[in-house]
């Protein structure tokens, strides 16, 4: 049995297959409205979230399957202590796959461990988020036409982002890939990407302060929301959350084909009339979301097209 927790665990021929099935599930959403009937997804999140569960839930139901789930620690038996071994297990008997979200970095992992069924990181602490990482790799695919050959910026928080730490770790496997970091220096990406995955596969990156004077040599943007959750205190958040505002005035250094992405929910860093630029593309991103994890979900189940 296959669990998706981290994004390396799926190889580049994978991620390919995945890519390539979602892209006929948008050509033709018909074939693949059946595919599941009778299958449940339970989604288990501990953790606020708008798009990446309501996504899952939306992708489960256009393949015939149905849902279950939580959308809070809260209302779950987490609240009384419940251990998340002990949730799954239990869980395992009710549903057929599940996707977890959880604000402690491993939860899925331990989860895998104890599951009978397949388990899908939905995000862990500020550790990964391999399902938004296929969503913007479906993204670049189609609106870009390659996932090589890439100038690619993340702007914002760098440090407890888990979409770029993710993506950071899918992109390494593509050729010619160029890493531009913009952040303060508070918000840089952790030393173990740096050190163990830009260095060690010798990636060629920079680490800068101005989005403005590196914008010209993007092919695409990666903004990225500051993650107040995850500051010890809330001083520094007030301070370093509007380090990096996009607007209409530095997209003007961007070239004319540069895309914006975004993994949502934006805040204040990208201001609301970059929304009517054409290169602005972080609700089609959103959109294209359902449709790869409609991939996952039958690659995971091992569900075949009728
Ligand atoms: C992201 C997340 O939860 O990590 N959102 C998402 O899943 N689309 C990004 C964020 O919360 O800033």
């Amino acid at each position: 049995m296959k669990h998706l927790i981290s994004p390396l665990d799926l190889s580049v021929s994978e991620l390919k297959e995945i890519l390539n099935l979602a892209g006929d599930i948008i050509k033709d959403p018909q074939k693949y409205a059946n595919v599941c009937h009778g299958k449940k997804l339970a989604t288990l999140f501990y953790e606020p979230s708008t798009r990446t569960r309501l996504s899952f839930e939306a992708a489960m139901l256009n393949l015939g399957g149905s849902v279950l789930g939580f959308s809070s620690a809260d209302s779950s038996s987490a609240a009384k202590g419940e251990s998340v071994a002990d949730t799954i297990r239990v869980i395992s008997n009710y549903a057929d796959i599940c996707a977890m979200r959880h604000p402690k970095e491993g939860a899925p992992l331990v989860a895998s461990i104890y599951s009978s069924i397949p388990v899908i990181n939905a995000g862990d602490g500020g550790h990964n988020h391999p399902t938004q990482t296929l969503t913007d790799l479906l993204t670049i695919q189609i609106l870009k036409g390659r996932l090589n050959n890439l100038t690619i910026g993340f702007c914002g928080d760098l440090k407890f982002g888990r979409t770029v730490h993710s993506l950071i770790n899918a992109l390494v496997r593509y050729d010619n890939i160029n890493f531009v970091l913009i952040s303060p220096d508070e918000l840089k990406i952790p030393a173990y990407l740096r050190e163990e995955v830009l260095e060690a596969n010798r990636m060629p990156y920079k680490e800068v302060k101005v989005l403005e004077n590196v914008m010209p040599q993007l092919d695409l943007l990666y903004m990225t929301r500051v993650q107040r959750e995850r500051f010890f205190n809330e001083e520094d958040y007030i301070r370093l959350k509007d380090s990096f505002i996009l607007d209409a005035k530095k997209m003007e250094y961007a070239k004319e084909d540069m895309l914006v992405l975004h993994p949502l929910p934006r805040v204040n860093e990208i201001s609301a009339e970059v929304d009517n630029d054409p290169r602005a593309v972080y609700f089609k991103q959103a959109k294209f979301g359902v449709y790869v994890r409609m991939s996952l979900i039958m690659k995971l189940l091992e569900v075949e097209p009728c």
